[in-house]
């Protein structure tokens, strides 16, 4: 039996894109991606474009194409799974933040509830695929709720599922490449029929020999491991940063020495101000917890120490800009340039935005924030606080708000932070914003975006991360 009619349970950063390509290369297979948060359909359901819950280069071009042809986005999940043939779990896995495990291990309520979900609805034989990540052996939980319920449900008997894992590796930002030309798709399993079903899926588009076949705890867990790696270079990275900053040497400059061996490779080495993103933390917690509960403690320490740089970078930050500063913003209008974890997406989760924010809301400074995707409403829930009105931005109240022009933001401003690697940041016309600015002024480049050796910088002091 060929697969139909597939569901998805969970319509965000993973779920949409992953669906739309998969709607958008399936011409014949109906796609219902569902949620229960329904503004959020709403949202992906809205004509206007630019209103998609997610913003993801080339990802509106498909929606227009198969959005009410195959492509299908609702809130009624019952009916989504009854339909379905194969269902993707592509729910959110946040950190538990209570409880036992809390800080380290993912909280899976609503991955049980899914499973408890597709148990409750599903008819015939399911194949339930893992998108989400997870921790190692949570195909096992879904397992046991579908299993137990297929003895005891209304359908007794009668249902039957196969459960597979086939991690999500797609970067946001470039979330439309990864999915039409990935690297390699895992999928883990033991039961070949739905394993070549789900290969069956992808062929359409990826060349078999990318397609690799693993049991379901390799599969977990190289997910983790892929997440874990990347995330150490970015740490080690930002270790060495800090390294070339006292010694005088320079970090593009080690950077494209160490790059061009071909043992150690190019991508992943760009420093900056800590890497955020909903993945790169949670996987490596729940790394370190799996080692605990193994007892491996020096394993778990080595992972914890690829956070700990982490968090230290974001904090050194911080710590410079205010003693650059004369150890005193309060009353300071700092420029804020970029509040999401990394260029080209609307997504703030982790970014070191928030943490420098709201160290420098602690000193009392004046935040002008400038990010072309980022919204108010999404600023104000990471910083937890409302935004300045226009009385309180005149009167220089400590605080923040949300500048819509970048240019607004330099006026009077002390400071200028660069935190996203956002395209129009490595732009900036120094010459204009010296213009704008009090004296002394400052800029903070924690992205490296100004050229030190070719820019004029009008007199504005720099400081970049990585050199002396
Ligand atoms: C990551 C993985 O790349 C992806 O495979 C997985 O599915 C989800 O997690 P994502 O978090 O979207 O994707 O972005 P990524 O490009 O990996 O960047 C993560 C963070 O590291 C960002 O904050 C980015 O700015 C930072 N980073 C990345 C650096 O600081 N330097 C680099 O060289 C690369
Ligand atoms: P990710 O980056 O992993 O895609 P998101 O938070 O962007 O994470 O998306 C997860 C989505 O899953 C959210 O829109 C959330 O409302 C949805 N979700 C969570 N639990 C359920 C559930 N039981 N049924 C349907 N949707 C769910």
């Amino acid at each position: 039996m060929k697969i139909k009619n597939i569901c998805c349970i969970g319509a965000g950063y993973v779920g949409g894109p992953t669906m739309a390509v998969i709607a958008l290369k399936c011409k014949d297979i109906l796609v219902n991606v569902v949620d229960i948060n329904l503004e959020r359909i709403n949202a992906w359901n809205n004509k206007d474009l630019t209103m998609l819950p997610i913003y993801e280069p080339g990802l509106d071009q498909i929606i227009k194409k198969c959005r009410n042809k195959n492509l299908f986005f609702s809130n009624d999940l019952n009916t989504g799974i009854k339909n379905a043939d194969m269902i993707f779990i592509s729910v959110n896995t946040p950190t538990k933040s209570q409880g036992i495990g809390a800080g380290e291990a993912s909280d899976l309520r609503w991955i049980e509830l899914s499973a408890r979900q597709i148990a409750e609805n599903s008819t015939g034989h399911t194949i339930v695929v893992e998108k989400s990540t997870l921790p190692v052996r949570t195909a096992e939980t879904i397992k046991n709720i579908l299993e137990s319920q297929n003895k005891t449900g209304k359908n007794k008997g009668e249902t039957t599922f196969s459960v597979l894992s086939n991690p999500e590796f797609l970067a946001e930002g470039t979330a439309i490449n990864n999915l039409i030309n990935p690297d390699r798709v895992l999928i883990g399993g033991d039961d070949d029929v739905a394993i070549d079903k789900l290969g069956s899926i992808y062929e359409r588009w990826i060349n078999p020999k990318k397609i690799i076949k693993t049991n379901l705890w390799s599969s977990e867990l190289s997910k983790l491991t892929a997440n874990a790696f990347l995330a150490q270079r970015v740490s080690s990275i930002n270790s060495i940063s800090a390294i070339c900053e006292s010694s005088g040497a320079n970090i593009k400059e080690v950077t494209k020495a160490i790059g061009m061996d071909s043992r150690i490779g190019a991508n992943f080495l760009q420093s900056g101000p800590g890497f955020g993103g909903s993945c790169f933390k949670k996987d490596i917690l729940n790394i370190i917890y799996l080692c605990n509960f193994y007892g491996l403690n020096e394993v778990a320490d080595y992972w914890s120490s690829v956070l700990k740089i982490n968090r230290w970078q974001q904090k050194r930050i911080s710590k410079t800009i205010i003693e650059k500063l004369f150890n005193t913003i309060a009353g300071k209008k700092i420029s804020i340039l970029g509040f999401a974890y990394k260029a080209n997406t609307n997504d703030t989760r982790e970014s070191p935005a928030i943490s420098i924010a709201k160290d420098l809301l602690n000193e009392d400074a004046l935040l002008a924030i400038y990010d072309p995707k980022v919204s108010a409403k999404q600023i104000t829930k990471d910083l937890d606080s409302k935004q300045l009105n226009e009385k309180q931005i005149f009167n220089k109240n400590s605080g923040w708000y949300l500048s819509k022009s970048i240019n607004e933001t330099f006026n009077g401003a002390d400071a200028i932070i660069i935190l996203t690697d956002w395209e129009e940041f490595k732009k900036l016309n120094l010459k204009e914003i010296s213009n704008l600015m009090r004296k002394p002024a400052w800029i903070f480049d924690t992205r490296n975006l100004i050229d030190l050796e070719k820019e004029d910088l009008y007199g504005i002091n720099i400081w970049s991360l990585g050199n002396t």
